[in-house]
């Protein structure tokens, strides 16, 4: 048996993605192990979630480094150590050098509250209900140098109902997050999952420009 994909997650808060990855690798659904998980923020919930699966946790506060560059370089340092195939930005509410992207480029995913490129950024349940969109939901893609860009691998539509607020909204969002993350994931470390020069390929077909497009 090929050794398991080795994984890297970066995370900022409470950890849901993190623990959607967990509960998927200790399923044997995923055919990967998660070397450590790293947080910039030393009260995230997801760091306790981490150790309760006996996984190694570091932090790095980036209010202690001087400037971005220095953080990344340490970020750099840290997540080389455990020699990752992948990284996984799980709600890592940080924005990353173009160095940092480069260094990882074609093994560096992130997922994002909202069907992009629309609502990049903060505030996208709110965003898309004040916009009085009919459809709403997330995205998982290769990180590029453009904040929340690069190539699509999924994405879950979610359609808006006529009460939600943004509360209930990200709600029916996160369950879909905790779906689509660990597919994604899943497919990387089963070797389906490449980043070309034209886009995310699966199985070696090139992606739509939405990425592989699931309806709920
Ligand atoms: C998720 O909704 C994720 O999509 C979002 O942060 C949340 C983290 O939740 N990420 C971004 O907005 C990145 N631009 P979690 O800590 O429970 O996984």
């Amino acid at each position: 048996m090929p050794a398991p994909c080795n994984v890297v997650v970066l995370i900022s808060g409470t950890g849901g993605n993190l623990q959607a990855l967990i509960d998927t690798i200790q399923a044997g659904v995923t055919p990967a192990r998660i070397s450590a998980v790293i947080s910039n923020r030393a009260d995230a919930y997801g760091l306790q979630r981490a150790q309760a699966a006996g996984i190694t946790t570091q932090v790095f506060d980036h209010k202690q480094f001087d400037g971005r560059e220095a953080f990344d370089a340490a970020l750099i340092d840290a997540i080389d150590s455990h020699q990752p195939h992948l990284v996984v930005l799980a709600g890592f509410m940080r924005i990353l050098t173009p160095g940092f992207v480069r260094h990882y480029a074609g093994r560096l995913l992130n997922i994002h509250p909202s069907l992009l490129p629309k609502y990049k950024g903060l505030h996208t349940h709110q965003r898309a209900l004040e916009a009085g969109d009919r459809e709403h939901g997330c995205s998982v893609h290769f990180v590029s140098e453009e904040l929340d860009g690069g190539a699509l691998v999924v994405q879950a539509v979610v359609a808006v109902q006529p009460d939600d607020s943004p509360s209930t909204l990200a709600q029916r969002v996160h369950a879909q997050e905790h779906l689509i993350y660990p597919l994604a994931v899943r497919w990387f470390a089963e070797g389906r999952l490449q980043l070309s020069a034209q886009g995310a390929l699966l199985d070696g077909q090139l992606l739509p420009n939405t990425g592989h497009l699931i309806r709920t």
